[in-house]
């Protein structure tokens, strides 16, 4: 059974989740942390950048890896994770641009970018504490239901339902979001020394239940987090409203 904390609200989470994720740098100040984007962070990352503000956090020996970015997309587009990372939380703390790491969209040759960013992680010593949240079908990354599930950094085809969530990056239109992207892998996310899964709100109670108690399936690549030895899911009340207490 997953470890399953819950809070009364969105806010009470991100507040009591920044002041451990404070805590776990402090004990270990060169931490390595897996990063997502999606609305779910954004709250966390902005109380991150207030405890740094206000002196309480130093971010100066931590590494960062971003789950994902969308292909084609270069880095100083609007819509790239890479800018909203440095909206939400780059530009609020003093992590130094040679230690965060995300995939380039645009890089000439996706698969070698794949094989460098997996290189990146093994040469940091490994993900310590990879936050994620999850999409309402299941998705972890962009690792979407499938028959097969990949291990490895890998190039993806999006299902319309993510890039319709993904549409306000792009003008509200989703038509203009990328059909590809480039992902961590399942192995690459279940190799990480402990997990946080973060989901907020009702839409998110369904797919919570089966990544948390339901079969282990390609069809639910959440529910893969269920092998995983310290993973934790990070709920609100909404988001576990679904949830066999047991
Ligand atoms: P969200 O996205 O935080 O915007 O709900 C989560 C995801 O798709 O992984």
């Amino acid at each position: 059974m997953p470890k399953v904390t819950i809070f009364p609200d969105e806010r009470v989470l991100a507040r009591t989740l920044a002041a451990q994720i404070v805590e776990a740098v402090a004990q270990k100040p060169d931490i390595v942390l897996g990063l997502p984007t999606g609305r779910t962070p954004i709250r966390l990352y902005h109380e991150l950048g207030a405890m740094h503000a206000k002196g309480q956090a130093d971010f100066s020996r931590v590494t960062t890896f971003n789950l994902d970015e969308f292909l084609g997309v270069p880095p100083e587009h609007p819509g790239s994770y890479r800018a909203f990372m440095q909206e939400h939380l780059f530009s609020r703390v003093n992590i130094p641009d040679s230690q965060i790491h995300l995939l380039n969209g645009v890089a000439p040759d996706p698969l070698a970018e794949c094989i460098r960013y997996e290189r990146a992680i093994a040469a940091a010593g490994g993900l310590d504490l990879q936050l994620l949240g999850i999409g309402t079908n299941g998705h972890i990354g962009f690792n979407e239901p499938a028959r097969e599930l990949t291990g490895s950094t890998h190039r993806v085809l999006l299902k319309p339902s993510t890039r319709h969530s993904n549409a306000a990056l792009f003008g509200g239109n989703e038509e203009n979001v990328p059909r590809e992207a480039l992902s961590m892998g399942m192995a690459t996310i279940l190799r990480a020394r402990r997990i946080l899964l973060i989901a907020t709100g009702k839409s998110k109670a369904a797919c919570i239940e089966r990544a948390a108690h339901g079969p282990i399936t390609t069809r639910m690549p959440a529910s893969f987090l269920q092998l995983h030895r310290d993973m934790e899911l990070v709920l609100d009340e909404a988001a576990a409203s679904k949830l066999s207490r047991s």
